[in-house]
């Protein structure tokens, strides 16, 4: 059976996705809501907002689709799994993603480390304090060794996590979450952790209504905004797959000590759980420790990801849905992705809009996915922070890089800004 497909967001993970979807032969139709120029030219967009379920649901119905893929986290923490589960006219739809409970696992930080205590994931030590329990959480932190780690409980758009060396500075920090709602309710509860000295890496899961599970390409991301990971952070400046620093044995350790326990964890709590687990590692001298839970792709690792899955991606999202997933063969092309993410100046902090792209045409030794792009007036338009994520191959992570790189000599709007360091600490 062919599938006519949505898929909900509108970056370059998305773009990622739809690219892999629409060379499927499987794919009888694709939609992207509210998408980008470059999802418009795999795809046909749809105007929504992706936490507008009756929209989507309208959009489901009037394009008759038979299988929607959820690619960021608000709507998953908004309980669109559930709704689609509810209403009759949508049933029938196979959607990849988490249901509410399930979705916690990102929503809530607390949450997410209970269960990692619960399941022996190992992670690292923590305590969560509330309003409440202020004074308690002041001397707690008085009981650690710097540098502290401050997180927000809810989502908080990659903002809320906060690293300092200083006490006093940890305190006001911790008082401003409590007493002054500095993340409003996402911060109305915080956790407090041990400091991780370490590498970081992605890892995606793929999981299936029966809990069986397989593990994608392992990714690293960039985070800072400035070279040599400095400044603040972003949604990713750039990624790279493989990660040359998982050997056999290292994989063999995150798959049996992280990924495994993780995913009896989901099958004990009987979690409605189909849809990617995204694990963000750190290693620590070869030991992996989780820092975070997501339950969706990351961006921009989908960049580097999914143009390495060989195997039909229509074929993959299905079985998870259907619960087959032990029955797929994923096949992964062996040579190195890069993708280098180009931002707008003044990224994360307030950048301007509309600057026209040029170039784009003449991009041949990469793929470039678009971000934060639209169509104004017949040209390719900067509309957001992340704008494009040029993705290519290589033999060698060099090689690939070199690609990447070329390909920003020839692409580019006004105060580009992008890091020359990508997977430099790779080679
Ligand atoms: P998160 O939003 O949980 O991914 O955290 C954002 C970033 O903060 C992570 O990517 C890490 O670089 C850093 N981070 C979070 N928790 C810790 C920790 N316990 N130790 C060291 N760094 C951390
Ligand atoms: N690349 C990190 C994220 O998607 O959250």
């Amino acid at each position: 059976m062919k599938h006519r497909i949505l898929i909900l967001g509108s970056g370059g993970r998305e773009h990622a996705i739809a690219h892999s979807l629409s060379k499927s032969p499987r794919c009888e139709a694709l939609f992207v809501a509210p998408g980008n120029a470059g999802t418009a030219e795999v795809a046909q967009n749809i105007e929504l907002s992706v936490s507008d379920f009756s929209a989507v649901e309208d959009a489901c119905v009037q394009q008759n689709i038979s299988l929607v893929v959820v690619g960021p986290e608000v709507p998953l923490v908004q309980g669109i799994v559930d709704y689609f589960k509810k209403t009759p006219t949508l049933s029938e739809v196979l959607i990849v993603g988490p249901d509410q409970l399930a979705a916690q696992l990102e929503g809530s930080k607390d949450f997410a480390k209970a269960f990692m205590s619960k399941y022996g994931v190992r992670t690292a030590a923590y305590a969560t304090f509330t309003r409440e329990t202020l004074s308690e959480g002041m001397r707690f932190l008085e009981g650690l060794t710097p540098p502290y780690v401050l997180k927000a409980d809810g989502l908080a758009a990659g903002k809320g996590v906060l690293i300092l060396d200083d006490l006093d500075q940890a305190k006001t920090k911790l008082n401003a979450f409590l007493s002054e709602d500095l993340f409003g309710e996402a911060g109305s509860k915080v956790v407090i952790e041990e400091f991780l000295d370490g590498i970081e890496c992605s890892c995606f899961v793929a999981v299936d209504a029966n809990h069986h599970y397989q593990i994608l390409p392992m990714a690293k991301d960039y985070k800072r905004i400035g070279e040599q990971d400095t400044g603040p952070n972003t949604g990713g400046m750039g990624a790279v797959s493989p990660v040359s620093f998982i050997d056999e044995e290292v994989y063999a350790r995150i798959e049996d000590e992280i990924v495994v326990p993780t995913i009896k964890g989901i099958q004990a709590e009987n979690y409605s759980y189909v849809g990617f687990v995204f694990i963000g590692l750190m290693m620590v001298q070869g030991v992996p420790y989780v820092i975070e839970y997501n339950v969706r792709m990351g961006d921009p690792e989908t960049e580097v990801v999914f143009p390495r899955i060989q195997s039909d991606t229509v074929d993959l999202l299905e079985a998870m849905c259907l619960g087959t997933l032990e029955r797929h063969t994923l096949l992964v092309r062996n040579e190195v992705a890069t993708t280098v993410i180009a931002v707008s100046a003044g990224y994360p902090d307030a950048y301007e809009k509309g600057k026209v792209i040029h170039g784009l045409t003449r991009a041949h030794q990469s793929q470039v996915y678009h971000a934060g792009t639209a169509l104004k007036a017949g040209s390719v338009v900067t509309n957001g922070g992340r704008v494009l994520a040029i993705t290519s191959f290589g033999e060698r992570i060099e090689q690939a890089l070199d690609k990447s790189y070329a390909t920003l000599e020839q692409v580019g709007f006004e105060q580009m800004y992008f890091r020359r360091d990508i997977g430099k600490d790779l080679m």
